[in-house]
């Protein structure tokens, strides 16, 4: 076994320990997604997939480990008025570092970011992830077909169409929405419009 696989298997034993088996296996399939986009684009395929495996890690954890891990790492205290959708994502970043021993920065970015994604100056691991996990195999909902071939053509262009389309299904259906979600939302509006 290469020293890749065996990380690969104790992370996988303990994100498995964590999830449903249904999320469990959306996590399998977003690592796959996120192989190949790494792939397209030129980044390291191992570390997407790993990247990829463990974004979802702390999605099932009760709200009182969130609030508690908020405190204890120092994070913004404004987070305890949001929820896991968000949770999962920023703090979720930290538990994975201390609980999975992933220290490797990019891995940890886009965790972090992969709920409200962030401005063109989000880095290339962190749009693999926000992707990967939007398109994985068994997503199926109306435009993904669409959103598959843009971000095939571009991982830029498929960081906003999700984006504009998180957005718009949020709003639509009367939800608060994060505002980083929104400056991410603004920030490449104003890119593509140049
Ligand atoms: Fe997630
Ligand atoms: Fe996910």
């Amino acid at each position: 076994m290469t020293a890749f696989e065996e990380e690969w298997h104790v992370v996988e034993k303990k994100v498995s320990a964590q999830l449903s088996a249904g999320r469990f296996q959306h996590c399998l399939r977003v690592a796959d997604y996120a192989r190949r986009l790494a792939q397209e684009n030129g980044v390291d395929e191992n570390q997407a997939a790993l990247a990829g495996l463990v974004h979802d890690y702390a999605k099932e954890r009760p709200v009182e480990d969130f609030l508690t891990a908020i405190n204890h790492f120092h994070l913004d205290p404004d987070l305890k008025n949001w929820n896991r959708a968000i949770w999962h994502g920023v703090v979720g970043a930290e538990m994975i570092q201390d609980e999975l021993g992933i220290d490797d920065p990019a891995i940890l970015a886009a965790v972090r970011l992969h709920t409200t994604g962030a401005g063109v100056e989000m880095p290339t691991l962190a749009k693999i992830v926000f992707m990967a996990d939007y398109l994985e195999t068994g997503r199926d909902f109306p435009g993904v077909k669409e959103a598959r071939e843009i971000t095939d053509k571009s991982l830029d262009r498929g960081v906003f169409y999700q984006l504009q389309h998180t957005l718009s299904f949020l709003a639509e259906k009367g939800n608060v929405i994060y505002p980083k979600t929104f400056t991410s939302y603004n920030d490449w509006a104003r890119h593509f419009a140049e």
